[in-house]
């Protein structure tokens, strides 16, 4: 689908394909835009009369669609409510684009002309990101179901920055679907070797790409994360991503860092079987990390920024660790695993202490699908959000609030740190019954020495049921517009 943009041609009626215009609400009712007051006009009051027979009132994303209406060029008029113009937004503007691709993408146009005075861009990457779709495994013309829409037009003022604006915007969606196939592509295509190549393609687009592998994280003591691999046939990998994009080569980066258990079966501690096969979605944390680092070179921004993921499969074998067993970690610090599946901790703690280390950033954000115990307190909503900085959590709150990835804030405090002291080790990864979502976030904290820190578990919002105005049901690329955002809105110029 191919999207540009020209500047408003008040020649409605000669448009040709799906023409896409729209109505505001006001106190009196329905107010058309005058694309639609002209188009009224070209088909006899045909918009109007099926106004009044829907009873249509220009509610946020109410449609009304005339087919082969006559008097006019176009093949097809979808009118479309945007509600009261003073609580429009770009993010509204995201919901109408993605409302009207799903309503058009199977409709037999190929030519779509969507005219709007302003927020095209915004409108546009909500098509995008709505129209992604996951089909390289189907191998029958049953199941690939081929949009027709090839091209869609929007005709907008200032359609040069709109235009600019969009191939910036559609960076950062490149970002998205990348972490959306990454989370999708099941445990036998997307493991720590497999994962590792994918992500050293980056080099071209010039970020720096190191890989560790198991040898050189023994050497570094990292214990935690390689235990969690070792019952795996695949090597444990940690890759570090590095893009330079700030004018002062020196400036300390800001550093990400991703939960990548490409395929988490709890190990000895073995999950039920059913529904495990969700388990290959517990590389999100990872997917988010890259997605962004793709978004961030994609439209070169201008910050220095460090990417960490950790690589592992947390199988069952005679290889895999033992719950009970004691390892060390690069930190220093010893951990007694008492259930293995317990397991994205243990990665993270070595990704997070190695970070802090060796690149002294600004600030870390981790990502990861960490505890089920996180669906339970937020649902689907939201992320949550746990921090020792109340600075990083207003601009993430923000960030949130801008991409529509919103975050919920949890707390951290020495009462449910105590819950993980162990009576063997200096910590065990696990707490007690209840709070395990702050408990696991507690655990983190003990490698994150004094950087300011934020951890957003994404358990609940990696994945969704059902489809969203921007997303298909799925990978949902959570986190990807996020940390961009955060770089966009405190890092750049
Ligand atoms: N990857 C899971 C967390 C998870 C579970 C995410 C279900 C989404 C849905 C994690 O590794 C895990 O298994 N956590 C355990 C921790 C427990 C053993 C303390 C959990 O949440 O049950
Ligand atoms: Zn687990
Ligand atoms: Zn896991």
């Amino acid at each position: 689908m191919k999207i540009n943009f020209t500047e408003i041609d008040k020649d409605y009626a000669n448009i040709d394909g799906a023409v896409v215009v729209f109505s505001l609400k006001n106190d009196d009712g329905y107010e058309f835009r005058p694309p639609a007051v002209d188009l009224d006009k070209a088909t006899d009051g045909a918009l109007t009369k099926a106004a009044e027979a829907t009873d249509f009132k220009g509610n946020f994303g109410q449609m009304i669609e005339l087919i082969a209406p006559s008097g006019v060029a176009a093949s097809r008029i979808l009118l479309v409510g945007l509600g009261e113009m003073d609580k429009l937004n770009p993010l509204k503007a995201e919901q109408i684009g993605g409302k009207v691709i799903v309503k058009l993408m199977y409709s037999g146009e190929k030519n779509v002309t969507v005219v709007v005075g302003k927020m095209a861009e915004s409108a546009a990457l909500g098509m995008r990101l709505r129209a992604y779709k996951f089909d390289k495994y189907f191998t029958t013309e049953k199941n690939i179901k081929k949009p027709s829409v090839e091209q869609v037009t929007f005709q907008t003022h200032g359609a040069d920055e709109a235009a600019a604006k969009f191939e910036t915007m559609d960076r950062v969606a490149d970002g998205v679907f990348w972490a959306r196939d990454l989370v999708t592509e099941p445990g036998n295509v997307v493991y720590p070797e497999s994962y590792a190549a994918q992500i050293k393609e980056l080099t071209n687009m010039g970020i720096e790409v190191e890989v560790l592998d198991e040898d050189t994280m023994e050497d570094l003591g990292m214990e935690s994360l390689l235990g969690v691999g070792q019952g795996s046939a695949s090597e444990s990998l940690m890759v570090l991503m590095h893009w330079k994009g700030s004018d002062n080569p020196d400036e300390a980066p800001v550093a990400f860092v991703g939960k990548g258990v490409t395929f988490d079966t709890g190990g000895i501690s073995l999950k039920p079987g059913a529904g495990m096969g969700d388990m290959k979605f517990d590389m999100g944390g990872s997917a988010a990390v890259v997605g962004a680092m793709k978004a961030i070179a994609g439209r070169k921004a201008k910050a220095n920024v460090i990417g960490v993921v950790g690589l592992v499969e947390n199988m069952p074998s005679s290889t895999a660790q033992r719950p009970g067993d004691v390892v060390g970690s690069m930190s220093g610090q010893t951990i007694e695993v008492l259930n293995t599946d317990a397991e994205g901790r243990l990665v993270l703690a070595d990704c997070l202490w190695y970070t802090q280390d060796r690149y002294k950033p600004k600030f870390i954000v981790d990502l990861a699908t960490l505890t089920g115990a996180m669906m339970v307190a937020l649902g689907q909503e939201f992320a949550g959000m746990f921090s020792n900085s109340d600075e990083l959590c207003e601009m993430l709150d923000q960030a949130g609030k801008d991409v529509d990835e919103p975050l919920w804030r949890m707390p951290l405090t020495d009462g449910f740190d105590k819950m993980i002291n162990s009576d063997i080790a200096d910590m065990k990864n696990i707490g007690g019954k209840y709070g395990g979502s702050i408990t696991a976030a507690q655990f983190l904290q003990r490698f994150v020495n004094e950087t300011p820190w934020a951890h957003l578990d994404i358990a609940g919002t990696a994945w969704r049921q059902k489809p969203s105005d921007v997303a298909e049901k799925g990978a949902t690329g959570y986190g990807v517009r996020l940390l961009d955002r955060l770089v966009q809105n405190n890092f750049e110029d």
